[in-house]
């Protein structure tokens, strides 16, 4: 049995509305949902979730009333050099129904001002990684139009979700870095000059990914600290680890506004 087959068996064939692809930190929100967890070690093709703070479970179930299929745990880059190694799991969610998907991720903040427990829309990335998790894909299919890649439909909706619960929800650049080392001081200020709001080492393969298949797309980071060289304190993943339950609070809050608003829509 491939992926899907064995999701539909434990959890029934009742098609999945929204995606959710949860960051370092992040997996409480998984926990809050009604429902049914698959770890991924049962799951073909599925990464084997192996960085601290990671859940590596799929879990089906009901948010908001609304059914949700949650990827609690993602494998990153530079964990195999790989970066398609969420392309099945992101075939599994189109294959169970949804068209939209939202991800989440733990960045470093070069706003000034916006630090740790900020909470940031991201609008457009900066692929500085040099990877592509297309490459090698053989279809005319590959040459994806990455204009509008964060759907301005649901960006909309998050952003009125945010007003509505009165939580500030800042909205930028996200740029790629391969990890896992943090950037250099160096780095950072190169990466200000072009534009970038934020900085992180997820969402962006994923983002090509979910675009391939023709999913729309919108992505939030947590804001866990400043980066490199623009605060005293020392980067860290225990950092990480600490600080991203307070951004992912308040991303709790707009996503729990943001579907109940799918099915009220004017409530
Ligand atoms: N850089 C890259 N990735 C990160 C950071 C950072 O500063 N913070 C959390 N993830």
């Amino acid at each position: 049995m491939d992926a899907t087959a064995i999701v539909r068996d434990r959890t029934g064939d009742e098609p999945v509305a929204v995606g959710l692809v949860l960051g370092s930190g992040l997996g409480g929100i998984a926990a809050a949902v009604d429902g049914t967890a698959i770890p991924y070690s049962d799951l073909p093709g599925f990464p084997g979730a192996g960085v601290s703070g990671h859940e590596g479970a799929l879990v089906i179930g009901r948010l908001e009333g609304v059914r949700v299929a949650i990827l609690a745990g993602r494998s990153h880059y530079y964990e195999s050099g790989r970066a398609d190694a969420m392309r099945i799991p992101l075939e599994t969610l189109k294959a169970l129904g949804t068209d939209e998907l939202i991800l989440t991720n733990a960045a470093g903040s070069l706003m000034p001002g916006v630090g740790a427990g900020a909470v940031m829309l991201i609008a457009d990335h900066l692929n500085m990684s040099g990877a592509n998790p297309l490459i090698g894909e053989k279809t005319d299919a590959r040459f994806v139009n990455l204009v509008d890649a964060y759907d301005p439909q649901l960006r909309a909706g998050l952003r009125a979700a945010a007003e509505a619960e009165a939580v500030t929800l800042h909205e930028g650049t996200y740029a790629w870095c391969a990890g896992p080392s943090f950037e250099t001081p160096a780095e950072i200020r190169a990466l200000r000059i072009l534009g970038a709001d934020a900085v992180g080492m997820s969402t962006v393969p994923e983002v090509i990914l979910a675009r391939f298949l023709g999913l729309r797309v919108a992505a939030v980071s947590i804001i866990t600290n400043m980066g490199a060289g623009l605060a005293e304190e020392a980067i860290s993943h225990a950092q990480t680890k600490a600080m991203a339950p307070r951004g992912a609070a308040l991303f709790e809050r707009i996503l729990r506004r943001y579907l109940q608003a799918r099915i009220r829509p004017r409530g």
